[in-house]
């Protein structure tokens, strides 16, 4: 038995002139890897912005570590412990790495300024964690297809998230950078965290995930276990 963490039961969403989702139930369990599959347009991107408050939802319940929940806003998910990193990237190309990872929570000196030594060593050591061998002071204009993507996952990492979300986060990864996010996947669970991973590589679904959600026009189609 693991404990949920997170449920979503019974969410519905409309845009103007579509129907999103419809009756979506989605939970996440401690120590457990969900994969959220489904065709393009299926909901699984809306799903995951309905559950970060980026969008509200039309109809259904969120329940978090046993509470009630709805949240306004990624800032207010983040801050209790979901951590999302989105298909598309949301990083500031003109600044360097560990400005995007602690953009507006730096790390200041006792003259309240910004102590950039600390603020760097810090990124270097999350960037590290995920065996990259990067200088957190190089720009992500200047990086290589890849490497962005997994400073948002550095980024998101840094919250110490209890529950976190991946978009598709391996389309844009090389083969060794998808190495060192499966070994932190593995560590996020036996950390007894919780992961949801939307992608539509079969092979990594069945390499990574403990159990899978299907969705299909907006329909919760069923949750099964995987046998890996
Ligand atoms: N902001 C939006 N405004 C209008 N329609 C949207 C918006 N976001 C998503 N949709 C629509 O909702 C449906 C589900 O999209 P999405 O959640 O992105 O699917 P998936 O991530 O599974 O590919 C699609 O029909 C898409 O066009
Ligand atoms: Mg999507």
């Amino acid at each position: 038995m693991y404990d949920n963490l997170l449920q979503l039961i019974n969410i519905h969403k409309s845009f103007p002139g579509v129907k999103a989702l419809s009756g979506v139930n989605l939970t996440v369990r401690a120590g457990q890897v969900m994969a959220l599959i489904g065709e393009n347009g299926a909901g699984k991107s809306t799903l995951m912005k309905v559950l970060t408050g980026i969008y509200q939802k039309d109809e259904g319940e969120i329940i978090y570590l046993g509470n009630k929940v709805n949240f306004y806003g990624p800032k207010s998910s983040q801050e209790a412990g979901i951590g999302i990193v989105h298909q598309e990237l949301n990083l500031i190309p003109q600044l360097s790495i560990a400005e995007n990872i602690f953009l507006g929570r730096e790390f200041t000196n006792k003259f309240g300024c910004i102590d950039w030594k600390k603020t760097y060593a810090q990124a270097d050591k999350l960037l590290a964690e995920l065996h990259l061998d990067y200088d957190s002071r190089r720009l992500i204009s200047d990086l290589s297809i890849g490497e962005p993507q997994m400073v948002e996952i550095a980024k998101v990492l840094s919250f110490n998230s209890k529950v976190i979300i991946m978009d598709e986060p391996t389309d844009a990864l090389t083969d060794t950078e998808t190495v060192s996010l499966f070994k932190v996947i593995n560590k996020l669970k036996k950390q007894k965290g919780g992961v949801v991973y939307i992608s539509h590589r079969l092979k990594e679904i069945f390499e990574i995930c403990d159990e899978v959600t299907v969705l299909r026009d907006g329909q919760f189609v069923g949750e099964k276990k995987l046998i890996n």
